[in-house]
């Protein structure tokens, strides 16, 4: 068949991440994880002791990264100058200030770029073999693949996606952990929202709101709207 492409954008907690590898796998498509660029981005900025409040740096630090990124569902992959930085990305040290690097514009416009690239391997064949692929982000709805065939905006109250969070990082979602998660969650997404819209759908874009399902609820009510184009 042709290929598919299928672009989903929600806040931080929304569980993105968690619902597009498993539709990713089912259908046989790539899986492309932009906020891991985004992350590995700043691992590098870190490693070459780059000043993050230097915005011609970061902008230059993140034009020379040499990343490669795996989009296999199943385990996607990220490796930075050989060294594979797919733990070292999820860590506090990364999360609390990804922000700095993902809200300098030309940082954004080379992501984005290659973010495309990876897009466009897809479509000709790639790892999916020309099935297609499932990006998740803040702006791929918008500004990365607005033409994508399915574009989705994945939310959940902040309740709900703040003990989520909690649940990931801390094992339990008990007041304690939600208030050490907020601010991870709400000022992250309120720093990234000043240069992309993530919390509002876009013209076209179909909003799953996943506060009261559960995972495979919301897996399949994003199934449902995909397998209408495959
Ligand atoms: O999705 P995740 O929480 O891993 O994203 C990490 C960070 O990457 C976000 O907080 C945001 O700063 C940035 N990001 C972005 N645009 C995207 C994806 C992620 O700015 N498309």
């Amino acid at each position: 068949g042709t290929p598919v492409v299928v672009a989903v954008d929600g806040p931080s907690g929304s569980g993105k991440s968690s619902v597009c590898r498993r539709v990713a796998s089912r259908r046989g498509l790539a899986y492309l994880d932009t906020g891991a660029m985004y992350r590995a981005a700043t691992w590098w900025c870190l490693e070459q002791g780059v000043d993050l409040d230097d915005g011609d740096a970061v902008a230059e630090a993140v034009r020379s990264m040499p990343l490669v990124v795996g989009v296999d569902p199943a385990g996607p992959t990220f490796h930075v100058d050989g060294t594979d930085v797919g733990e070292a990305i999820r860590g506090s040290a990364i999360s609390t200030v990804v922000s700095r690097v993902a809200t300098n514009l030309r940082a954004r416009a080379e992501l984005g770029d290659r973010q495309r690239h990876l897009i466009a391997v897809e479509r000709d064949g790639g790892f999916s073999g020309g099935r297609g692929v499932v990006a998740e982000g803040r702006d791929i709805t918008t500004v990365i693949a607005p033409d994508a065939d399915v574009r989705l905006l994945l939310t959940a109250s902040e309740e709900v996606r703040l003990a989520r969070r909690a649940t990931e990082l801390h094992g339990q979602a008990g007041a304690a952990a939600v208030e050490a998660t907020r601010d991870q969650v709400v000022r992250r997404d309120r720093e990234d929202s000043t240069v992309v819209d993530f919390l509002t759908a876009a013209d076209g874009v179909v909003t799953v709101d996943s506060s009261t399902l559960d995972l495979e609820e919301t897996v399949e009510a994003v199934l449902a709207v995909v397998d209408e184009v495959l």
